[in-house]
């Protein structure tokens, strides 16, 4: 159960609200300086990636738009299948545009190597992607972020639009849940 003290479930503080600020700032800077002569198209993958997208779109200094998807894996528990149903799709077409995959968390892989290849086959200019996090030791596919903002170790995180069980997504820091949250 989760708290009424959200802070309560947390073992310990990973990433701070100022280590995430740096962290998104170096991001917005590299991509700004990467993208400068290109038509971007940064695309969020909702819910998780929410408040970095709010917060890296405002570190990116170039002119570019912004678009969302939802998309949800089939099969229960804590393991993505991988295979994924859209529950909403991107407003326009991608054609000749230059993506950018904006999302919270790489971890198996899986959800974001199906979403790549239903966007390749609309034909973009280029596709990219941008992860907050990534768990490469737990990746079964081969698929790589092209930026990362931190590497983390096997742990569950939530904040910062992570959740667990939808919540917690509120925190403004990124912390480890306690076990005791998910064994109860
Ligand atoms: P993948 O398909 O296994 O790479 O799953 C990626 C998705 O799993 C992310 O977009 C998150 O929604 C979720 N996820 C993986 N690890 C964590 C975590 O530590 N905390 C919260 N969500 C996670
Ligand atoms: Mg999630």
């Amino acid at each position: 159960m989760v708290s009424k003290d959200m802070e309560k479930d947390i073992e310990k503080v990973l990433i701070s609200e100022e280590e995430l600020f740096e962290i998104v700032k170096r991001l917005g800077v590299q991509i700004s300086e990467d993208y400068k002569d290109k038509d971007l198209l940064l695309v969020s993958i909702l819910k998780g990636s929410v408040i970095f997208m709010a917060d890296l779109m405002r570190e990116i200094k170039i002119p570019c738009n912004i678009d969302f998807m939802a998309v949800s894996s089939y099969g229960s528990g804590a393991k993505t299948s991988g295979v994924v149903k859209i529950i909403k799709d991107l407003d326009k077409s991608i054609e000749g545009k230059d993506l950018l995959i904006v999302e919270d968390i790489l971890d198996s892989g899986r959800t974001l190597s199906y979403i790549k290849e239903i966007l390749l086959a609309r034909k973009p200019n280029s596709i990219r992607i941008c992860t907050l996090f990534d768990k490469p030791e737990r990746r079964e596919v081969d698929i790589f972020a092209d930026y990362i903002g931190s590497k983390v170790p096997n742990e569950f995180i939530v904040g910062y639009g992570l959740d667990y069980d939808e919540y917690y997504r509120n925190l403004p820091y990124i912390g480890a849940l306690k076990r005791s949250v998910y064994e109860d």
